[in-house]
């Protein structure tokens, strides 16, 4: 049991060639137990798109609730054929994300029935970063908590935007290194 939840495949998709898919099953079966408790987000929104697999998945749940996803990367690395598997609804987005707020990204992260997956090169630095832009109701899921970052790495903005965890009894339940937020009411401190 250990072994499958650990497997890293998703679609049954191995690369001949490249490194591992990064997401554990316990990753993909936590993520989808969020995604289904909150049908009324449609705003998808993925920051590290690397090969598009974990896009092809939200891109699939954004189409089935007539949604869309954005998918952030700023080095393209994505695999051929899971590009071409994406449905339409999927926009790759060229962008650091890093550099500024001020880019295409806070501009998705702004609109209603909103759910991030931030899971690029650094997790703190994009909560810190881009956390406050979620409207109420909306959320998040940030990938490798005990890997690459702990809790406290973000209590400062969990706490000043009104961030509840969300199923966190499930997570740890799965053994998966996601941890997710849902916010909920406005704080007065938050900067454009
Ligand atoms: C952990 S991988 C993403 C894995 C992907 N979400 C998946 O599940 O397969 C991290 C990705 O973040 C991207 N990345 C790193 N720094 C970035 C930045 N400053 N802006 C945008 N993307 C960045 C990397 O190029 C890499 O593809």
């Amino acid at each position: 049991m250990a072994t499958i939840i650990n497997d890293r495949s998703m679609f049954g998709y191995a690369p001949a060639s490249g490194t591992s898919i990064l997401m554990r099953h316990a990753d993909w079966l936590f993520l989808d137990m969020v995604l289904s408790a909150k049908p009324e987000w449609t705003n998808l929104v993925e920051t590290g798109t690397f090969y598009g697999l974990t896009s092809l998945y939200l891109g699939i749940v954004a189409k089935l609730r007539g949604g869309q996803l954005h998918t952030f990367d700023n080095v393209d690395q994505r695999k051929r054929e899971v590009a071409r598997a994406w449905p339409d609804c999927i926009h790759f987005c060229h962008e650091d994300i890093l550099e500024s707020a001020n880019g295409e990204l806070m501009r998705w992260l702004k609109k209603p029935y909103t759910f991030a997956f931030f899971d690029n090169g650094h997790k703190v630095a994009e909560v810190v970063m881009y956390a406050k832009f979620l409207p109420v109701g909306s959320g998040f899921v940030v990938h490798d908590c005990g890997v690459e970052w702990q809790e406290k790495d973000i209590a400062y903005p969990i706490k000043a935007y009104n961030f509840d965890k969300h199923m966190e009894d499930v997570a740890l339940e799965l053994g998966t290194s996601c941890r997710a937020y849902v916010r909920q009411n406005e704080s007065a401190s938050v900067s454009p």
